[in-house]
């Protein structure tokens, strides 16, 4: 993923308005008297200011990808990615048991990762408090930094340059005296589980459970654009064992149905969350299709086939039984099987491959496209690029990334041109193009 200079005064005005807007007990973004009740609430991407190498961050964004794919794949993580459970300070107030062995830590991540996200504004607690938060179809835990964290790995415990989260500072805070503990491809958090306020499209949730997080991986510490994490994936992934925020939004009657969508913006950094629905002012209806995923927690759905410029690439596997492609917003890149990303980059002009890695020409305007219910979703040449080589080169690396196993992970270079929908009740995903 790459940085891309963030257009900061004027998008942060323009948001500061519209949260100032949906901060009253109504929403003032659900749509009028029309049904069913929508909340809609702008994201925004965000990628951590980072020296390192095009290279090396590309290669981080892959970890995640395969961290996700193996996990589908019912596979353990990598050891590279364990989770470890979060060590309660032997004074802690808290006697509460906590069923970690803390005589072999394996935490050894790489001390550098790079990351980013979709992140969207809330509030918590009382007086209510404002943090960025990164949105995730591809987990299920919503946590924020705590204001004890301590960082297992960066710059000497520091947890970064964050909004944290002070459980003593909200009046409406329980403790409800439980660890929790998550890994995602990019690092892990660890921390204990409270009860508290979240305020949220304009609408308030209490007593919602969710994760402080008193220990988080250097990945996370790095990035002071977001101060935690909401998951939106299904039950089956939570650690917290509480349904994502959509399913909770409908079962407490503030929108009709089970679902979020996402449009995550194409040619901007802004985008859009809807919970309750679909917002059919942002995509084309007669271009929607919606698939069955398995209830595995991921969005698991089944790819039909891949072209390039509208001729099927021959030899990717697929298979019609078996549901291969998980969408997943916190993955940055489109990663395929190792097989499949050589067969596919062989029909797009202009590729090399060096050491498994893909580049293409920064100019190309080749057109892939990803077949899923009867229908062909292009990625545009544009977001087909991961970022140049280096500075100055007309070579790009590819945004098209390789995985072990048969499982594609399909982020954002994927998922950015297209509207997204992931229904909870139904099981459904649903995908249309964009207007
Ligand atoms: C903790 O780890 C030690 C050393 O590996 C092992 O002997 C012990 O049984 C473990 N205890 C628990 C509760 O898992
Ligand atoms: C986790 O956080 C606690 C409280 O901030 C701290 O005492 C502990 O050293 C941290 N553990 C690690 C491994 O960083
Ligand atoms: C911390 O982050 C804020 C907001 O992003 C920024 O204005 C400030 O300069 C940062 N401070 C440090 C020490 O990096
Ligand atoms: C869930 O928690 C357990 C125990 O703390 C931990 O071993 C596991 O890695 C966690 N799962 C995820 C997905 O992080
Ligand atoms: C925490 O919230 C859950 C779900 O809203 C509720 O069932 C539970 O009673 C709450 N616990 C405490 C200690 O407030
Ligand atoms: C297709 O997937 C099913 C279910 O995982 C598996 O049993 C079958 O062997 C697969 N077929 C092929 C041709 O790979
Ligand atoms: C792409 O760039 C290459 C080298 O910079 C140039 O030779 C080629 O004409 C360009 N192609 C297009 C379609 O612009
Ligand atoms: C953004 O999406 C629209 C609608 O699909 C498409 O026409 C346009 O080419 C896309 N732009 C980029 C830069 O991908």
């Amino acid at each position: 993923m790459h940085w891309q200079s963030f257009r900061g005064g004027l998008v942060t005005v323009a948001l500061a308005a519209l949260f100032a807007l949906s901060s009253d007990a109504y929403p003032t973004s659900a749509r009028k008297a029309s049904s069913p009740r929508l909340l809609t609430l702008p994201i925004r991407r965000v990628e951590r200011r980072s020296n390192l190498p095009a290279e090396l961050r590309h290669q981080q964004d892959l970890n995640r990808a395969r961290r996700v794919a193996s996990r589908a794949a019912g596979l353990p993580g990598s050891s590279n990615d364990a989770s470890r459970p979060y060590d309660f300070p032997a004074n802690s107030a808290n006697s509460f048991n906590a069923d970690s062995n803390q005589s072999s830590p394996q935490f050894s991540s790489p001390a550098v990762v790079d990351g980013g996200g979709y992140t969207v504004s809330l509030k918590l607690g009382t007086p209510p408090r404002n943090f960025n938060i990164i949105l995730d179809s591809g987990s299920s835990d919503f946590w924020v930094d705590s204001s004890q964290c301590t960082s297992f790995d960066f710059d000497r415990g520091s947890c970064g340059n964050h909004s944290f989260f002070d459980p003593s500072q909200s009046s409406s805070l329980a403790r409800l005296n439980k660890a929790f503990s998550d890994g995602y491809g990019s690092g892990n958090v660890a921390g204990e589980v409270v009860n508290d306020t979240l305020v949220l499209a304009g609408v308030t949730l209490e007593d919602l459970t969710f994760g402080i997080a008193h220990n988080i991986s250097a990945s996370f510490a790095r990035d002071s654009r977001n101060s935690g994490l909401m998951g939106l994936g299904g039950l089956g992934l939570s650690n917290l064992t509480v349904p994502a925020i959509p399913v909770i939004m409908r079962d407490r009657g503030l929108v009709d149905h089970a679902i979020v969508s996402y449009h995550l913006g194409n040619t901007t950094d802004i985008g859009e969350i809807t919970f309750g629905g679909l917002d059919s002012t942002k995509f084309d209806p007669t271009t929607a299709v919606t698939v069955n995923t398995i209830d595995s927690g991921f969005w698991l759905i089944t790819l039909e086939g891949v072209s390039v410029d509208g001729t099927a690439v021959a030899g990717i596997k697929l298979n019609s039984s078996n549901p291969i492609a998980v969408m997943d917003t916190g993955t940055t890149l489109l990663v395929l099987p190792t097989a499949d990303a050589k067969t596919l980059h062989a029909q797009i002009p202009g590729t090399q491959e060096d050491n498994g890695q893909f580049t293409l020409p920064c100019n190309t305007t080749a057109i892939v496209s990803l077949r899923f219910g009867g229908r062909d979703f292009e990625i545009s040449s544009k977001n087909l690029i991961f970022e140049r080589v280096r500075r100055g080169s007309d070579r790009c690396i590819s945004g098209i990334g390789t995985q072990d196993g048969e499982s594609w992970t399909v982020g954002d270079t994927f998922l950015k041109n297209v509207y997204f929908s992931t229904n909870f009740d139904d099981n459904t995903v649903t995908l249309a193009k964009l207007v």
